[in-house]
């Protein structure tokens, strides 16, 4: 009895090479991912710009921190702890996953630096990740399918429910873990059966439990099993590649960059525009974010990098005493509008329409307090006050102004002050009033003057 033959030489119907699918399914997989990223590269390279290549050191301790160690995510104890285990998992296996797709080409193939002892200590770790990761997959699968807590409800104004997206993309995590598992399983119990030892794994990973199971069966099964493992690990590797930028899971990709471009500096506001001097300002056509691409190329990914986890909204004072906003939205509406007006199927571009009538209210716009606690919440680096001020210049350059405004604006163009009272009645208010004498400028310094010499 032989070892098994690898996908690099395995033949089907003894005729066909398997090497040629090992082929056809990256390449297939990488140039549907190249087109799919080129057109959600589209709307950023449309969008208006922004300098973010400032305080370097200060971003790369956010990516430190907030990207690799996922500092914020605790903050939600159960759902920061399952992602911290499935973020490091994905960051092991990703060598793995890397190495696999090449194994089918070639089948001796070991990454630079991975043979003896190197490769061993990394194995099991990885054969630990997978089964870390699924584990956490199937309890966050219950609980965002069955515990359904309340931070994920879609309102109906909102549209329709996201639970399934989540939890189907959980699965794909899951079989991605099963089938890696399963085709090194299926060639370790082979291996057994044919020099009569085991070799260390592991003990109670999926890998070793797996081999436990498999280890009965015939060398023909175990055969059959170690080819349709591999490819459908590689299918689903190259379609949740494809998937990630259909929706919240392109976080995976974009978190990275999110993170390290977030805002470093609180307390202040974006200008108008960047590069444009206060004098320049009147000559602009237009002010603020009127449509899509008024937004900066940073809040366009942050559209793309929202996880759909609702802690924004959760924390949002506004959205809590009932006002019509959930920040949450705001990213989620606008990710909707990015991918219909640069739909994958054609090059066309919709013109877009203005984004306070076509997906945002008035009222939601006027409802934040620019207080920033999304802001401080999201484990992404999204970014809200820069967003909604200028949403609201492009309002007020529209003549889009709230009711509790209108009066007050009114008064100020007309009489220079927000009550509209007349300018020769400014010190009525004075008139009924007793006031102490008020000293002259110059007497008041030379009394000072005098009190210190004589201190
Ligand atoms: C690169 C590998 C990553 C993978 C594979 C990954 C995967 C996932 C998955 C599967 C979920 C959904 C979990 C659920 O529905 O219960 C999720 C949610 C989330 N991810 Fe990631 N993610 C990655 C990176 C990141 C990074 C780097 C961040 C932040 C810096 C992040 C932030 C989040 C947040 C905030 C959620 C929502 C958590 C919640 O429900 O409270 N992810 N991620
Ligand atoms: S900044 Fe606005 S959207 Fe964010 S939490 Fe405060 S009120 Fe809500
Ligand atoms: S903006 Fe951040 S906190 Fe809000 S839903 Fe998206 S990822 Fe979660």
């Amino acid at each position: 009895m032989t070892p098994l033959i690898g996908p690099a030489n395995f033949m089907f119907f003894g005729f066909f090479p398997a090497a040629i699918l090992s082929v056809v399914i990256p390449v297939i997989g990488i140039a549907l991912f190249t087109y799919i990223m080129a057109r959600r590269i589209a709307p950023l390279v449309r969008s208006a710009p922004d300098n973010r290549f400032d305080n370097i050191p200060e971003r790369i301790k956010n990516l430190i921190v907030i990207w690799l160690a996922q500092w914020r995510q605790p903050r939600y104890m159960v759902a920061g702890v399952l992602h911290i285990v499935i973020f490091a998992g994905f960051l092991i296996l990703s060598i793995r996953s890397t190495s696999l797709v090449i194994i089918g080409i070639s089948h001796d193939f070991v990454l630079p630096g991975f043979d003896g002892i190197i490769g061993n200590i990394y194995n099991f770790f990885k054969d630990y990740a997978a089964t870390a990761v699924l584990v956490a997959c199937i309890v966050a699968a219950f609980r965002r399918g069955i515990i359904r807590p309340e931070r994920y409800a879609v309102p109906a104004k909102y549209g329709k429910d996201h639970t399934a997206e989540a939890v189907f993309v959980l699965g794909v995590i899951s079989t991605l873990m099963i089938s890696e598992s399963l085709f090194e399983a299926t060639e370790l119990a082979a291996e057994m059966q044919h020099t009569g030892h085991a070799e260390f794994l592991a003990p109670l990973s999926l890998v070793w439990i797996f081999r436990e199971m498999v280890s009965g069966l015939s060398h023909s099964t175990l055969q059959g099993l170690h080819i349709v493992m591999y490819y459908i690990h590689d299918l689903t590797f190259f379609f949740f590649l494809c998937f990630l930028p259909m929706g919240k899971h392109f976080h995976v990709i974009t978190s990275i960059f999110n993170v390290f471009f977030m805002r470093v500096k609180k307390g202040n506001i974006k200008p108008v525009k960047h590069g444009v001097s206060a004098e320049e300002l009147d000559n602009l056509e237009s002010l603020g974010v009127k449509k899509l691409e008024d937004f900066t190329w940073k809040h366009i990914l942050d559209f793309y990098s929202c996880a759909d986890c609702g802690r924004c909204s959760d924390q949002c004072p506004a959205n809590a005493v009932g006002r019509p906003l959930s920040p949450r939205f705001i990213t989620i509406k606008a990710r909707d509008l990015i991918f219909r007006n640069y739909p994958l199927k054609s090059d066309v571009i919709y013109k877009s329409k203005l984004l306070v009538e076509d997906i945002y209210t008035e009222e939601e716009i006027w409802s934040c307090t620019t207080c920033g606690a999304c802001e401080q919440e999201c484990p992404l680096g999204i970014e809200y006050i820069d967003k909604i001020v200028d949403l609201r210049r492009g309002m007020v350059d529209e003549g889009m102004v709230p009711q509790s405004l209108q009066k007050p604006l009114k008064a100020l163009e007309k009489r220079g002050n927000p009550y509209g009272i007349m300018e020769k009645k400014r010190s009525d208010w004075c008139t009924d009033k007793e006031f102490l004498p008020v000293l002259p400028d110059n007497l008041k310094q030379r009394f000072i003057t005098f009190s210190v010499f004589i201190i």
